[in-house]
């Protein structure tokens, strides 16, 4: 775990959405965002019935860029009343690293809202950007579900970009709405809530209707649905069947980037269609797009189509080029990749049997095996790891690092002193292999994060480094657990 959070953390929709936000500039004035640590964690959380934690690590990017957002909204959120508190902790250093084990912080930044004193931890899941910070907090520090009294109170709380939940109850009382209410107390971090006595105040749907019943507004597909099963089990997998879009739509609008998360979030593989919309052949790929996935809805596939103006990191993240467009990408749960470039609208539907079918053959990303290898530190690529990692005999120690990694660029002149160390040793190789551009196999490999570093031992021993990364601890450990190199004759300058 020590080691695990000082890694460049990536989830896919936060680095598809890397380039689409530019962070506001750095103030240094009062600071509203409180600083805490080990010492005083506990005695500070303590005292709040709601309070608001980052936990960052200073290397981590996405942190920096919402480092001013944070900062502004607490500011605003200061002199909301009653105030609501925003802190941070350094997760990164040593003597905190107890604390994120403790609320389960696996990349950077997490955040938690705590209740409670503490008692209770929830994920934050709002939007980074200090307005939409704000609203989002608002609303987390009252009640978990609004009461609508009047057509108006509908109309101010549901609108056509969010999904919205609603209980209709012929009173406030009784088993239904308490198991309502624990619903939304549950989710309510994820999904916005509201009560009410009578139908006729909501915008869509059978009005006359007394309840109980559950009707979740969405902004996409039917628009509404109706539960009426209120086990809050049963609840929860409905609110989570219905939030999800028939098709998901991936552009600059900020109001689906919540459902861009839920797609990349949810257990399915995943067909990416990525095309130009301003292209006039755009409607009739929307079009035939998503009667597909209403062929295939329930076989565990999800279907996203992507705008190529909003797509450069979802591009970048799966080594994809714009000459390659329209194409379609899809991902299985295991990693593998399924890809048709240059499609056409009639393509589609054939082409996702197909892979149904099994009948498709993975690709794997890969750069050109280098032709000249001689810097200390190897180059790898995929096709060229099993060769060099598995078959060569030696004992090879390998970072898998992405190029916009600070983490990375950090270890770097690091590796190559440990390189350099090893430069008369035939028997080891220091080795990396840009994870960004290359396919990795993760049966092998449990790569969440960069930098990851393995070793592989001469004899086949594999093992993920956890360890210091400093050139000694490098060093040394390479030292701890190498053996023997299995074949004589090869060395290192046949790479
Ligand atoms: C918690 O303690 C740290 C030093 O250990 C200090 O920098 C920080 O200001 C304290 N936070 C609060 C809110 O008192
Ligand atoms: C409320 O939820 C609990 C737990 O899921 C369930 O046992 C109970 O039957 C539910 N009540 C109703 C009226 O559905
Ligand atoms: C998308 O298509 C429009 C219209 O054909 C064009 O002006 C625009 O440059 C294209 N965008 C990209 C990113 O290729």
């Amino acid at each position: 775990m020590a080691s695990r959070v000082s890694i460049c953390f990536f989830v896919l929709a936060l680095s598809i959405f890397a380039f689409t936000k530019i962070g506001a500039e750095e103030t240094e004035s009062k600071e509203f965002v409180l600083t805490l640590d080990h010492s005083n964690f506990s005695d500070i959380v303590s005292k709040h019935d709601f309070i608001v934690v980052e936990f960052y690590a200073p290397w981590c990017g996405h942190c920096k860029k919402l480092a001013p957002e944070f900062e502004k909204a607490a500011s605003i959120l200061s002199s909301h009343d009653p105030p609501v508190i925003l802190a941070k902790v350094d997760a990164n250093e040593e003597v905190n690293k107890p604390l994120a084990t403790e609320f389960e912080v696996q990349g950077f930044p997490t955040i938690k809202i705590l209740r409670n004193g503490g008692k209770q931890a929830q994920e934050y899941k709002g939007p980074r950007e200090a307005d939409g910070i704000v609203d989002y907090l608002k609303k987390q520090s009252g009640p978990a579900s609004a009461e609508i009294k009047s057509v108006e109170d509908a109309s101010r709380l549901i609108d056509d970009k969010k999904i919205f939940i609603v209980g209709v109850f012929p009173k406030f009382s009784g088993e239904e709405f308490e198991n309502f209410t624990s619903l939304a107390e549950k989710l309510r971090s994820e999904y916005e809530f509201g009560h009410t006595l009578d139908a006729k105040f909501l915008p869509r749907g059978e009005s006359s209707v007394a309840g109980p019943i559950v009707r979740l507004f969405k902004p996409f597909d039917e628009l509404f649905v109706d539960f009426q099963d209120f086990h809050v089990d049963a609840l929860e997998k409905l609110v989570e069947e219905s939030s999800l879009p028939v098709v998901t739509v991936f552009n600059s609008e900020p109001s689906n980037h919540p459902f861009v998360i839920k797609f990349f979030n949810n257990p399915n593989a995943k067909a990416m269609l990525f095309l130009n919309f301003s292209h006039e052949v755009a409607d009739s790929f929307k079009s035939k797009y998503r009667e597909v996935a209403e062929q295939f809805k329930g076989e565990g596939i999800s279907f996203l189509i992507g705008d190529l103006d909003a797509s450069q990191g979802a591009f970048q993240y799966f080594g994809l080029v714009e000459d390659q467009v329209p194409l379609i990408l899809i991902q299985k749960v295991n990693g593998e990749k399924y890809l048709k470039a240059h499609l056409e609208p009639d393509h589609i539907a054939p082409w996702v049997k197909e892979y149904k079918d099994g009948n498709i053959s993975p690709y794997r990303k890969s750069e050109p095996i280098p032709e000249s290898n001689n810097e200390p530190v190897k180059v790898v690529v995929a096709d060229s790891l099993q060769d060099i990692v598995f078959n060569s005999g030696k004992n090879v120690f390998i970072e898998f690092y992405a190029p916009w990694c600070g983490h990375c660029k950090k270890l770097a002149p690091i590796l190559d002193e440990v390189a350099v160390s090893f430069e008369s040793d035939p028997d080891v190789i220091i080795a990396k292999l840009d994870a960004t551009a290359n396919d990795i196999p993760s049966d092998l490999f449990d790569v969440k994060g960069y930098p990851t570093l393995y070793f592989k031992s001469a004899s086949g021993k594999l093992l993920q480094y956890d360890n210091d990364r400093s050139k000694e601890g490098i060093i040394d450990y390479i030292g701890k657990n190498r053996d023997k190199a299995t074949s004589q004759e090869s060395s290192k300058d046949e790479l």
